[in-house]
């Protein structure tokens, strides 16, 4: 198994970037530098796939830097490969080609077993499916981040976290007694419970109400304004888009700048 150096503190990772006026000559050792000061640097990520006799580029060349306590909104067609991108940033997925490295560790370095060590407690995903486990409990699912990095009081914990997205009396039911938006809200408090530096979130209010879509956006920001979580967000809707410090499209396998719309609550044509 490969072995992965002690957890950096967050204020390493927390040193003010290096600012856009640097002189030209310092431009190459600048770029290395704030890959190893970015909480995630992705270099040239490709992601290629076979579909029977077809071969797929997915990602193409997409290079990508988050700053600690940076929100970032990714937007773009149904199929331009947000999710496919969201698994390879977050170490769950391999690339085809380009290296990604996140808290200054090189994936590419690390056996699957060195890449779950170096996300757990530090990284929580919200699937867009969810993929809560059927057969444990709405507690039992949000406690499972705790159980792989444990600490004291991790049922109360895990309870405090399904209250705060109002799910206080559903502790108890199992994913299918569940709606597919208490579903979602299960998983985005199993992706906070052990208090990450950086989470993933895949649509996260997809399934909701505009009133609990409101509220759950509400917190996730309060978590990156309070305690300084790195949020990456894939959504369409551009007024979540809009409250993120930066907004990329994903098209053609490419990331580019993106303005989401002005108007409240537009979404993106699937
Ligand atoms: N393992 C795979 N084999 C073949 N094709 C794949 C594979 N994984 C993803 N794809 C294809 O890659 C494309 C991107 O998929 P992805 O799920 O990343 O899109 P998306 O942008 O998240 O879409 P949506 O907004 O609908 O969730 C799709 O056309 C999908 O069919
Ligand atoms: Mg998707």
């Amino acid at each position: 198994m490969s072995s992965v150096p002690p957890q950096s503190d967050r204020q390493s990772l927390t040193d003010s970037q290096t600012g856009s006026d640097v002189p030209h000559a310092a431009h190459q050792a600048v770029s290395q530098n704030m890959a190893k000061q970015s909480v995630l640097h992705a270099e040239k990520l490709s992601k290629k796939v076979t579909s029977g006799e077809r071969s797929l580029t997915i990602l193409h060349d997409l290079s990508l830097s988050v700053a600690a306590g940076e929100s970032v909104a990714i937007l773009g067609k149904s199929g331009a490969g947000k999710s496919t991108l969201l698994g390879l940033l977050a170490g769950l997925d391999t690339p085809s080609d380009g290296e990604l490295t996140l808290f200054g560790h090189a994936l590419s370095r690390l056996d699957e077993d060195g890449r779950a060590a170096l996300r757990a407690g530090r990284v929580g995903f919200v699937f867009q499916n969810f993929q809560l486990l059927p057969t444990l409990s709405a507690l039992e699912n949000v406690m499972l981040p705790l159980e792989l990095s444990p600490r004291a009081g991790e049922t109360q914990t895990a309870a405090q976290w399904l209250a705060r997205v109002g799910l206080g009396e559903r502790v108890d039911h199992l994913p299918k007694q569940l709606s597919g938006g208490e579903q979602q809200r299960v998983a985005v408090a199993r992706a906070f419970v052990a208090d990450p530096e950086l989470v993933f979130a895949d649509e996260p209010t997809g399934n909701l109400d505009p009133d609990t879509g409101g509220q759950i956006i509400d917190l996730l920001f309060t978590l990156n304004r309070e305690a300084g979580t790195t949020l990456i967000l894939v959504t369409h809707d551009h007024a979540l888009a809009r409250r993120c410090d930066r907004c990329l499209r994903l098209d053609h396998g490419r990331l580019e700048p993106f303005v989401p719309s002005a108007v409240t609550n537009e979404e993106e044509t699937p």
